[in-house]
């Protein structure tokens, strides 16, 4: 019935001649945008749709696809401000009328969003002037350019490639080049402001199929406005080609193409197209860019851009997966951290960190849980040398998190250069596999379960090109991908302020994982929603059930967006090789005790990780994506506990104090921020909760220390007894504590509830049919998620405007004053000296940095 309407209503149609024959349009044939005169709207439609039936409906101009994303199509109208289709569909809906045409058309629209104009930020930092390094190795830097036939005049100073100063800080190529490595049949792709493909020094490796202009509209991604540069000293740093211009790139016989959306504004769509552009050539896209790294933006990309990213490693490189390299971020200066940044914690992007030429963290490049490598940028008073724009210029002052991505996309090239084969996220393994710790005295670095060291701010440590590339010649492929959701916790509960956070947990036991087809994790996701009125107070530890933490979020100074944390997501990579049974618990703290307060709403996590039976993979649906609802991945019923356990845990002040090294204790799970001291069952819904933290972290953590030394705090008196009879005393003290606060705690909860006089201060799992389908099938409602997407869209890059009203950080002013390039150097000790609290902002007043990019 369905269908016979439909198929004499476009027979009808295409008689009149409203259905042209016309054949899809490929990404190369797209239309210029004219965001002077039109409104762009983004819609995914049903299959059987006709875009130009649509489009007459609508009174619309049809764009075209959206690039590689099936069935989605941009149209366009006269600008009038208004969201037509959005008010076409409001109307519709509160209409009376219905009728089968209608019916058709309107259901066949199963995601729309008018696009916004919003403009990325590269992520350059300006430097200090370089001094001459003094003694070098220059015997063997001779030897390695007559053997490679290097000519290249500054490749005396790509220290980056081959360092003769400080010998070992570079990335360790030349090993990998004199085994004839260098490249070949691997194309990155420069996402940027354009690239000089007219340089004497990139001509050669430019691959135009590969690119596009998406500002100006035209195939040449050529830089055009004065500071359209960023984008080709990245490319000189991966595929500089050997010859008498200027350097090499670390791989410089792969192949660069340009997509240039950084040099004006750019909507989502296209951005979309972009991500996917010619996604089976260009195997690898190097992104220097992202949301303001200000300390208070929380940005993500909107749901097109989320949805070609997973198109892109499900159908990219022919289904092997692109590989999307992202820029950490430079704004470690004020607290920024990248997990507040949806593109680097996107667990389908490596997220690099940089690493200066003595090894030393330079004062930008941002922490985070989602970091996964580093490599080497600016600091320490020298920079990255590669191609600038221009016949044959060079350019010795390339810095930031933005020189380091590209570096990591090179060294990558290298990788698919003798295994074409490796998935995205073999790739990945590779990174966890080979990293190389750098400043190993740096006391976050913690040992995880399978025996490599994280740390926030380094990931597994610094890529090692020839480490890598000789581990991936062997390397056995991972199975396809699976994941697990959990249902969503509902919590709504304070977050107290100061010492004190409050603990959570979702258990997960070894049956669902088996029926999710889960064998070990790779990545983990939390998605919380929490209010609070001062969102830069809040920070949040992710503990897995071996103690693993992970300090998914951290309080950021100059945040004082009133916003909480909407259905943000945030990453981590730290558990990768966990089998994830049993307690993931999630910490939230206030530490700054001021009138801003706030709660945490609810919470879910997904593990991320590789199959048991290869046979029953599937791909996840695209974000959003509701067809798929009806036909959920997890078909079994949910029988991981959900669990009303709210905890307080109180914890020691953080002190500045040098933490023991664990270099040599393997396995080790050492925390050197969150010293869980106490816990306290606040919350009980029923008399079986009451019980002792037994199935807490802290009773786990001590279980599972075994006979360690150092477990206990050294201030602690030891009793002169082994590791596990000194936790057994301090348990038992703990417990009684426990019992008296637990008491005290728990009659005042009573006293507020009833003065509260309700009764639903309980956590439950959400009944809510959709949301539980939703994170069963692993795929959400569509239509709310394409609410939830144009509401996410409009409140991307307009973080800024969160209220400035709100009582600023007492030491703003001072810090201001602090901030002076003349302390340049002095602050540079610092840092190495690991001092840094990330107070210091150097180089200038804030807007010289924000302005990153004005080299
Ligand atoms: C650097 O490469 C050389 C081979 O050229 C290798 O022997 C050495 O182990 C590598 N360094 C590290 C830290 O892996
Ligand atoms: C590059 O690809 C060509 C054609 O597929 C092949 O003959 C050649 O061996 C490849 N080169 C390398 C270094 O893998
Ligand atoms: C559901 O998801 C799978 C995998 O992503 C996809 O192949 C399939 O087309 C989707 N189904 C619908 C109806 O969208
Ligand atoms: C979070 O997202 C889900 C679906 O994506 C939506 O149903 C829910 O309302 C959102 N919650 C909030 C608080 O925005």
């Amino acid at each position: 019935m369905r269908l016979s309407v439909a198929s004499i209503w476009l027979a009808l149609l295409q008689l009149q001649g409203i259905v042209s024959a016309e054949l899809p349009l490929s990404a190369r044939q797209l239309r210029p945008r004219d965001y002077q005169a039109r409104d762009y709207y983004a819609l995914e439609l049903s299959g059987e749709a006709y875009p130009d039936i649509v489009a007459r409906h609508f009174g619309l101009d049809h764009e075209g696809p959206i690039g590689e994303l099936a069935n989605h199509h941009l149209f366009s109208a006269s600008i009038g401000g208004r969201d037509i289709i959005k008010d076409r569909i409001e109307e519709y809906r509160k209409s009376r009328k219905r009728d089968n045409y209608l019916n058709e058309l309107y259901g066949s629209i199963l995601f729309a969003e008018k696009q916004r104009l919003k403009k990325l930020e590269k992520r350059g930092i300006p430097l200090p002037p370089r001094q001459q390094p003094v003694e070098q190795d220059l015997e063997t830097l001779d030897y390695l350019m007559d053997t490679l036939n290097i000519k290249d005049p500054i490749f005396y100073e790509q220290w980056h490639l081959f360092n003769p100063v400080q010998r070992g800080h570079d990335v360790n190529v030349t090993g990998v080049w004199l085994q004839g490595i260098t490249g070949q049949n691997v194309t990155v792709s420069i996402v940027d402001d354009g690239l000089d493909m007219y340089s004497n020094d990139l001509r050669d490796n430019y691959f135009a199929e590969g690119s596009y202009d998406f500002n100006d509209h035209v195939p040449e991604p050529k830089p055009r406005l004065s500071d359209d540069r960023h984008g080709t000293r990245c490319a000189g740093e991966v595929a500089a080609v050997k010859n008498d211009v200027c350097g090499v790139g670390v791989a410089w016989d792969s192949k660069i193409s340009g997509i240039r959306i950084l040099s004006k504004q750019i909507t989502d769509a296209d951005e979309a197209i972009a991500l996917n552009y010619a996604y089976h050539e260009n195997h690898i896209y190097s992104c220097s860019w992202g949301p303001p790294d200000d300390g208070r933006a929380m940005d993500a990309p909107g749901m097109l851009i989320k949805r070609a990213m997973v198109n892109g490693i499900q159908n990219g490189r022919r289904g092997l997966g692109s590989v999307f390299v992202f820029a950490s971020g430079n704004g470690a200066g004020y607290d920024d951290n990248c997990n507040f940044d949806g593109y680097t914690n996107s667990i389908y992007s490596i997220t690099v960190g940089a690493v200066d030429r003595k090894g030393l963290h330079p004062y930008y490049s941002e922490s985070c849980s989602a970091n996964m490598v580093v490599t080497y940028s600016s600091g320490s008073n020298d920079a990255i040398h590669t191609t600038d724009v221009g016949e044959n210029a060079c350019y010795g002052q390339h810095g930031g998190t933005s020189a380091a991505a590209p570096l990591a996309a090179g060294i990558f090239a290298l990788v698919l250069s003798v295994r074409p084969d490796l998935t995205w996220r073999d790739l990945q393994y590779l990174c966890v596999e080979t990293a190389v710790v750098v400043q190993a005295d740096d006391p976050d670095w913690e040992f995880t379960t399978i025996g490599k060291k994280f740390n926030h701010r380094y990931g597994y440590g610094k890529l090692d090109a020839w480490a890598i590339v000789e581990a991936a010649k062997s390397w056995k492929l991972v199975k396809p991908q699976a994941w697990f959701h959990s249902p969503l916790l509902v919590v709504k509960h304070d977050i107290p302020e100061g010492n004190v956070g409050i603990k959570s947990h979702i258990n997960i036991n070894a049956d669902d994982l088996k029926m999710a087809n889960l064998a070990r994790v790779e990545h983990i996701t939390v998605t919380m929603n929490l209010r609070h009125h001062r969102r830069g107070d809040v920070s949040v530890d992710l503990i897995s059930p071996k103690g693993i933490v992970s300090h998914i979020a951290t309080s950021r100074r100059d945040d004082s967006s009133p916003n909480g944390y909407d259905n943000w997501t945030f990453m981590s990579v730290k558990h990768w090789g966990e089998d994830g049974v049993g307690d993931w618990s999630i910490v939230v703290w206030d530490r700054v005790t001021n009138q801003n307060t706030g709660s945490l709403i609810d919470w879910k996590i997904t593990l991320w990780g590789e199959v048991i039976d290869t046979e029953k993979a599937t791909l996840h649906p695209l974000p959003g994506d509701a067809m798929n609802q009806t036909h959920p991945i997890h078909e079994n019923p949910f029988t991981s506990s959900v669990q009303v356990k709210t905890t307080t845990l109180s914890k020691q002040p953080t002190t500045e104090a040098p933490l023991p090294t664990h270099t040599d204790a393997p396995n080790r799970p050492v925390n050197s921020k969150t010293t869980l001291i106490t816990t306290t069952t606040v919350a009980t819904t029923s008399p079986s909760t009451t019980e002792y933290p037994a199935a807490s972290g802290t009773s786990d953590a001590i279980a599972d220390m075994d006979d360690r030394p150092g477990f206990i705090p050294s201030f602690f008196p030891t009793f002169g007894v082994s590791g596990k009879t000194q936790a057994w005393i301090y348990g038992a003290l703990v417990i009684i504590v426990f019992f008296i606060v637990g008491v005290a705690l728990y009659l005042c909860v009573q006293k507020r509830k009833r003065r509260a006089k309700s009764s639903d201060y309980e956590f439950a799992v959400l009944e809510d049919e959709d949301d539980v389908g939703g994170v069963m099938a692993g795929s959400s409602s569509r239509r709310a998620g394409a609410a939830g997407g144009r509401r996410k869209a409009r409140e991307l890059y307009d973080a800024f405007g969160a209220s400035d009203d709100e009582e600023e950080s007492y030491s703003d002013d001072e810090e201001k004053e602090y901030r002076d390039a003349r302390d340049y150097e002095l602050e540079q000790e610092e840092e190495a000296r690991g001092i840094d609290e990330g107070k210091r902002v150097l180089g200038g007043d804030r807007e010289a940095l924000l302005g990153r990019n004005r080299e």
